[in-house]
């Protein structure tokens, strides 16, 4: 985990590296933001045609920080764009390059002046503390790496090689005593939320022969109690008690027993109080069942529980983050398999609210578990229930991996949801929930089937089945992540590889503002 300092200037020893944010001035000009201390340096760089451009773009200069106690030894050119268009989303761009190239020039510490981002042409709204909170986020969240199983690689840090060097600490520097002490509390925030984050990141990126049910419940019960979290597992003969019809089926292939998770974060009582209701999909390995999928890529449905994963992880950030609203969070872990006990399409199954659903295809199994403990949720009286689920292929198809889908059945809600993401670069994009999607649902045979089979609107579909187990009144939201939850390769500040741990901050966030 990379350490995030304060640092005042004036005592602080110089670290590894000095950052040096530059902006564009000028036709093919190029200018250092704040103190012109390495402008003659950027002109040698600019002339020669190796400027960083655009934003987030880097040039590292190598003992050029020139000598001397109060000069790092050297520096990184960190393209910021235009001023006048930069924004917190900008600013964790440029955090995720820094931490990329910061480590590929294999530097430990680097830092920034802070001091230097405020003076003319810098936008008013980011503040010191944003802008050390957007920055620190992206290098953070940049700095994960996979937990791998790979064996001894001599140089690459495992088994006798040399470890491998990368950055470890980061400091910002402020003059001021009262900014340095809003930042500093601004970047223990960060530094939860990272650490959070990676944790459903290690949790979707297991692989589906450790990440079993029985895994994921045990590990749940260990976080939580750790945060002062309450913590409940359902076994499937508890589930059976609770008539949870539809999430036994969809596990009733497996040798693995299902296992239905329940935190409670409870703050201090105080007046206005919410509940928010979180409820998310752990299919644990996703096969089709019955209906199996191709084999071809087959392996990345070990990612189908990340909708639990980032639940789980949004859970312990919001208590890490003191949020004052109670949190009830409901993560639903099964494995879809094929096998002489599995379901079979054509099953008629009664779910936990009492409505049928004739089994059309058993690879539609994340509506089938969620329907019944959403239907288990309503019981917390929650101002608010969202779930969350790699739900349907069809989501990156409709929307690409720029954004999440979200649905639900109101809007002050919805709006809610969109804004907690937007304010940490999480994007969402609504999707509408007409009731005619639903004609096509209705079976003969029960009081609905769970897929077309048709190919059209599968999100959508997806969407207003789970709408049929809300009650009325009851505001809900669904956010469908198949697309983003991982094998994100547009922005610096997420792993390339395996899972991306978006949404995490979103739902933190919700439960902190609702
Ligand atoms: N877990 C999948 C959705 C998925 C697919 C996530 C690809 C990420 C990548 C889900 O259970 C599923 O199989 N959905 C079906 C629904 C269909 C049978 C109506 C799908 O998307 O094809
Ligand atoms: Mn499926
Ligand atoms: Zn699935």
């Amino acid at each position: 985990m990379m350490k995030l300092l304060v640092l005042n200037p004036s005592k602080s020893a110089p670290l590894e590296a000095e950052v040096v944010p530059v902006t564009a001035a000028g036709e093919n000009g190029f200018k250092c933001v704040g103190g012109a201390d390495h402008g003659a340096t950027l002109a040698k760089l600019a002339k020669a045609g190796s400027a960083p451009k655009g934003t987030g773009g880097t040039r590292f200069v190598r003992f050029g920080g020139g000598s001397g106690k109060q000069r790092a030894e050297n520096l990184l050119f960190s393209s910021l764009g235009a001023l006048k268009e930069l924004d917190e989303e900008k600013l964790r761009v440029v955090g995720g390059q820094l931490f990329r190239s910061l480590g590929a020039e294999k530097v430990t510490s680097a830092s920034l002046d802070l001091d230097a981002l405020s003076g003319a042409g810098w936008p008013a709204a980011l503040t010191p503390v944003k802008t050390a909170r957007a920055l620190a986020e992206g290098l953070t969240l940049g700095a994960y790496e996979i937990p791998s199983a790979r064996t001894a690689q001599p140089g690459k840090g495992k088994g006798k090689g040399e470890p491998p060097r990368k950055l470890v600490k980061f400091g910002f520097k402020l003059k001021d005593a009262a900014d340095r002490e809003a930042v500093e509390q601004a970047l223990s925030q960060v530094e939860a939320t990272a650490e959070c984050v990676n944790i459903a990141r290690d949790w979707s990126n297991a692989p589906p022969n450790v990440g079993i049910p029985e895994y994921y419940a045990a590990e749940a019960v260990k976080l939580a109690r750790k945060h002062g979290i309450k913590a409940k597992v359902l076994g499937e003969r508890d589930c059976a008690r609770e008539k949870m019809g539809l999430f036994l089926a969809v596990g009733q292939g497996s040798e693995r027993e299902g296992k239905v998770v329940v935190l409670e974060y409870t703050p201090r009582r105080t007046p206005g109080m919410k509940t928010l209701a979180l409820v998310g999909k752990g299919i644990t390995f996703d096969s089709g069942g019955i209906s199996i999928k191709p084999s071809l890529r087959m392996e990345e449905m070990k990612h189908d529980m990340t909708g639990a994963a980032t639940v789980m992880a949004a859970t312990l950030l919001a208590a890490r983050w003191g949020v004052k609203n109670r949190i009830v969070a409901i993560m639903a872990f099964t494995e879809n398999m094929p096998s002489g006990t599995a379901i079979v399409p054509g099953s008629v199954i009664r779910s936990r609210n009492g409505k049928t659903v004739e089994i059309i295809n058993t690879d539609a199994e994340g509506r089938l578990i969620l329907a019944d403990v959403l239907d288990y949720a309503h019981q917390f009286r929650p101002d608010a229930i969202v779930n969350i689920a790699t739900l349907t292929g069809a989501v990156g198809v409709a929307l690409g991996k720029m954004c999440a889908g979200l649905m639900g059945n109101d809007q002050p809600l919805l709006d809610a949801v969109r804004k907690a993401g937007d304010a940490h670069g999480e994007r969402t994009w609504q999707l509408p929930m007409w009731d005619e999607y639903f004609e096509d649902m209705k079976s003969p045979f029960a009081d609905m089937r769970n897929s077309c089979n048709d190919g059209s609107g599968g999100t959508i579909r997806g969407g207003i089945f789970l709408k049929q187990f809300i009650k009325k009144g009851q505001p809900w939201a669904h956010l469908d992540i198949a697309a983003t939850g991982w094998g994100i390769t547009h922005l610096p500040y997420l792993p390339t590889k395996g899972a991306s741990g978006l949404h995490v901050r979103t739902l933190a966030r919700l439960a902190a503002d609702l």
